[in-house]
């Protein structure tokens, strides 16, 4: 038998073999969003696990996607899906186990797929070890001094020390039995850490180095936009509602101070040539957005300008135009986002209540997203077309959303149901027939092997695109610009050096519109009508006269 540090060694020289070929190849990657519980079940307890991911990796392949991006996976008590870790340097057992995760990182590489995964910097669970001795330590403590605490305000201490709410809802600080309160953006099991202090950023470098030396291809940062707190803590102003993270001036987040702590981590990625780091920065302008992406900071951060954008034509090219432009002034490429495991699914967004309408924009919109400048992150499930889950039971939903704001908020979960695979009823072959969150009977129609079967279908769509986009330098590596079109059409041209433009056309308008003359049809996400006119709610790609 093969010993198993040799093979190990074997599998990290794969894995940077596979980045050396084109170091900088996020620039354009499609990556492919992995929400580790409802992803596929490998051992029968209704619970998505990296045995189960690691064999549906080529469902990934038969995509043509480049790369997973594996949301949190880590020890954690699951208070918040798992971005409350206990130990970031092991699997949680409902997951699997650090050996599940070399094999699934192995399996990945040996199918050319790249693996990132989430850092959760910002904050920890309540159960991590560190924040288990601060609440026995003493105020002032260094066991303290690793997170955020003060006391409090008004007589006796008993206000808390700012007025800043959680992002799911209530207040965002906790108070201990000694008097102090405790700082947590997000829920009271997720305290934050305090960025100032040495020892955490040196844990953070440890975190990093664990997973670099397993291979991993790169990082998903999140909440990277929160590493910083203002000192003093000042108020906040304006009050976003739960579950809304966005705001102007909000004084939790998108601090100066986070760009040296976000340089540290590309000092690291810096010594594991070709790995890279995203971030999750929710801020409201373009240009603070570009900052997190200069040169010596993180390689790419999610535009979130789409999934804020209304349906239509107008509000593309606004998101589209001012993303393109902010990331060009500081060199980086920009990262299309229509949804993930926190965000409603486009077929739901875009449907006003009709799912069939919805399905047609989604699928339009996925081939302007496939069609951009930059890398792409896909959620799972929307190459299947699925639809949101907002009938789950009071009782099934899991996001503390739902608790915190006091049972005015559902939260993620509609999101999150797990991926139906095959057969024609729950669990659709996701694994045991207990799934964590309930399937619904109308996806019977939406397996990923019924989808295979069918050229219309929205995987059929997708494998397409994604095949067209990898054999031509103009998607994803091209440039942009913009052509005339009527009202509510959006309409520009992908070129590459060398190779005949295409077009992309989008129709959001209530009429069929002429498609481009001297273009020949590529793809369409429904059908063109007669003479290739594209119809409402549809959007094509159309290849250009050759230039030789
Ligand atoms: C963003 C993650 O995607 C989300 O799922 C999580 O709840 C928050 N950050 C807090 O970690
Ligand atoms: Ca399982």
């Amino acid at each position: 038998m093969t010993d198993p540090a040799a093979r190990t060694q074997d599998a990290l020289a794969t894995a940077a073999a596979l980045r050396a070929d084109r170091p900088d190849w996020w620039r354009d990657a499609v990556y492919y969003t992995v929400y580790p519980r409802s992803f596929a079940d490998g051992n029968g307890d209704g619970i998505g696990d990296l045995p189960g991911l690691t064999s549906r990796l080529d469902h990934l392949v038969d995509l043509g996607v480049d790369a997973v991006w594996l949301g949190a996976f880590y020890r954690s008590p699951m208070v918040d899906g798992g971005y409350d870790v206990a130990d970031h340097t092991d699997v949680d057992p409902e997951f699997g186990t650090l050996a599940d995760f070399d094999a699934m990182t192995a399996a990945a590489h040996e199918r050319g797929l790249k693996v990132t995964i989430d850092v959760i910097p910002n904050h920890v669970s309540d159960q991590h070890p560190w924040f288990v001795e601060a609440l026995t330590a003493a105020p002032g403590s260094p066991a303290r001094e690793r997170f955020i605490f003060c006391d409090g305000r008004g007589p006796g201490g008993d206000e808390p020390p700012n007025n800043w709410v959680a992002c799911f809802g209530g207040s965002a600080w906790a108070r201990v039995p000694d008097g102090q309160w405790y700082l947590h953006l997000f829920t009271p099991q997720q305290p934050d850490l305090n960025w100032e202090n040495p020892e955490v950023v040196a844990e953070y470098d440890r975190v990093l180095r664990f997973w670099l030396n397993r291979g991993v291809d790169g990082l998903r940062v999140d909440v990277a936009h929160g590493m910083a707190k203002p000192n003093p803590l000042r108020d906040m102003t304006i009050f976003p509602e739960p579950g809304q993270p966005r705001v102007a001036e909000d004084p939790r987040l998108d601090q100066d101070g986070v760009h040296e702590h976000l340089r540290g981590f590309r000092r690291v990625l810096d010594t594991y040539p070709g790995t890279m780091a995203v971030g999750e920065v929710w801020v409201e302008s373009d240009e603070r957005l570009a900052r997190y992406v200069r040169p010596d900071e993180l390689h790419l951060t999610f535009n979130f300008k789409l999934v804020e954008a209304e349906w239509g034509a107008a509000a593309y090219r606004a998101a589209i135009d001012g993303s393109l432009r902010a990331m060009a002034d500081v060199g980086a490429p920009c990262s299309w986002v229509l949804t993930n495991h926190d965000i409603p699914r486009p077929v739901t967004r875009y449907g006003d209540g009709d799912i069939e309408l919805g399905r047609r924009r989604a699928r339009a919109a996925a081939l302007v997203q496939l069609s951009l400048p930059g890398s792409v992150y896909l959620y799972q499930g929307d190459e299947l077309g699925l639809d949101n889950v907002d009938d789950l039971p009071v009782e099934a939903l899991r996001d503390p959303t739902w608790e915190n704001s006091g049972h005015t908020v559902r939260g993620r979960d509609g999101v999150r149901v797990p991926i139906p695979w095959s057969g024609d009823a729950p669990p659709y072959g996701f694994g045991g027939a207990d799934t964590w969150l309930p399937m619904p009977t109308r996806w019977a129609g939406l397996t990923a092997e019924a989808q295979a079967a069918d050229a219309d279908s929205t995987l059929s769509l997708h494998r397409r695109a994604l095949e067209i986009r990898r054999a031509s330098p103009q998607l994803g590596r091209g440039t942009l610009t913009w052509l005339d079109s009527p009202a509510d059409v959006l309409a520009y041209r992908c070129a590459a050096e060398g190779h005949p433009d295409i077009e992309v056309w989008l129709n959001s308008s209530a009429d069929s519109i002429a498609p481009p003359s001297a273009a020949t049809p590529l793809l369409a996400s429904g059908p063109l009508g007669a003479n290739g006119s594209i119809p409402p709610d549809t959007a094509a790609w159309f290849l250009g006269p050759d230039p030789r």
